[in-house]
């Protein structure tokens, strides 16, 4: 570890596309349960924000933002599918602004993973494959269905860069509708959307031209990808290694690395204390995927101590450290890990922060009671 916080690797800025971030600190797309049931934002998002950057977050990415009704996954989940709710985000990005933080939104579409009475209509997936996790069977897309969540995502992308954002995130992971798509288990296609690794991440590649087209080649797009289903018929790390190389070569800037599927009972958000050589749970199959790319990976899943993300960024395991829960606890996080008062984080990983009348630590909540 070095010696001065303030020498770290950790606090040593990085480019991702055409922006520079100040460290290599990223709060992870984090579902906040504070807008409107239409998707409206509200004025606890600003407020929410501004307090990450104030703590010296480098990068925040926001929670998943569904760019179609059909794709809404959660209660309280921020909607971009109209430009009413692009305009009602505006806030956001100038409230963070006043610091040196940087904001992207997470788009996202829930496919399969989700249930009629949220998303107003029977779940769509690429193939018809019952989903235990929400105990259904999703109705499978048409490929003008298709074509026309394409444009979704490009509008999407085109609104949040109107309202001030400095990127993108496309949500391809957790088994939601893109990362289904790239999984043969969810995605039994036999048309030019299923089938060969190619088709399957075909969907994925030409959202990212479109958005490209639409804000620009500068403008900076990254997308969070699936490493693996957990299903033995489900996306492994070598077909996530193929997308991600794709995804490059389609000019996606960046790559964070998280993985789970809810069927496959192992999500994304593992609870549990975990000793320090345990952190980092996705961060060995971000390192494989670094080795075959050259755009900046995030490494995620179960960081808490600073002297563990120090080496997975010295190493060149990964570039960037996200956390989620973490921020949620301690929202000062990185400004404490800079001035040295904290080595680690308290966060114990019980996944009572989530929360449908907004995010917020359960311990903390009991202790304030
Ligand atoms: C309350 C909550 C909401 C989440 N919402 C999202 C989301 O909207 N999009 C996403 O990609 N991941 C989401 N995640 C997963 C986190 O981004 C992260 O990948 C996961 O929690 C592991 O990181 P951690 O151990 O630092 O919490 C969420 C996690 C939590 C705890």
């Amino acid at each position: 570890m070095s010696k001065s916080r303030e020498n770290s690797i950790l606090f040593s800025p990085i480019r991702i596309g055409s922006i520079e971030l100040p460290n290599r600190f990223v709060r992870s797309a984090t579902h906040e349960f504070m807008a409107e049931p239409d998707g409206t934002a509200t004025d606890r998002l600003p407020r929410l924000f501004a307090i990450l950057a104030e703590g010296e977050v480098g990068l925040i990415i926001t929670g998943h933002a569904y760019v179609h009704p059909l794709g809404k996954a959660s209660p309280g989940q921020t909607g971009i599918y109209d430009d009413r709710l692009g305009d009602a985000l505006r806030p956001i990005p100038r409230a963070v602004h006043v610091y040196p933080t940087k904001i992207f939104l997470q788009i996202a579409h829930a496919g399969r993973q989700t249930k009629p009475r949220i998303a107003g209509g029977t779940p769509v997936s690429p193939s018809p494959v019952y989903d235990p996790s929400v105990k259904l069977k999703p109705r499978e897309l048409t490929g003008s269905e298709i074509r026309g969540l394409i444009s979704d995502f490009v509008a999407a992308a085109r609104r949040a860069k109107a309202a001030g954002f400095d990127g993108i995130q496309l949500h391809m992971a957790h088994g939601y509708l893109l990362s289904s798509f790239i999984s043969p288990h969810a995605n039994r296609r036999t048309d030019e959307w299923g089938g060969s690794p190619e088709n399957r991440a075909r969907m994925a590649l030409e959202i990212v031209g479109g958005i490209k087209e639409a804000n620009g080649r500068d403008f900076p797009l990254i997308v969070k990808l699936n490493s693996a289903d957990f299903l033995p018929t489900g996306l492994q790390v070598e077909d996530a290694i193929d997308v991600a190389q794709r995804l490059e070569a389609a000019g996606v800037d960046g790559i964070e690395v998280s993985g789970g599927m809810a069927e496959s009972g192992r999500g994304s958000v593992w609870t549990g204390l975990r000793a320090e050589e345990d952190e980092g749970y996705f961060v060995g199959s971000a390192a494989r995927i670094k080795a075959a790319v050259k755009v900046p990976v995030f490494g995620l899943g179960g960081n808490r101590t600073f002297a563990a993300m120090e080496r997975f960024v010295a190493e060149g395991k990964v570039d960037l450290i996200s956390m989620s829960r973490p921020f949620i606890r301690e929202p000062f996080l990185v400004k404490k890990f800079r001035e040295e008062l904290i080595a680690k984080s308290d966060c114990i990983s019980c996944n009572r922060c989530f929360n449908p009348r907004g995010i917020s630590c359960a311990e903390l909540r009991k202790a304030k009671a």
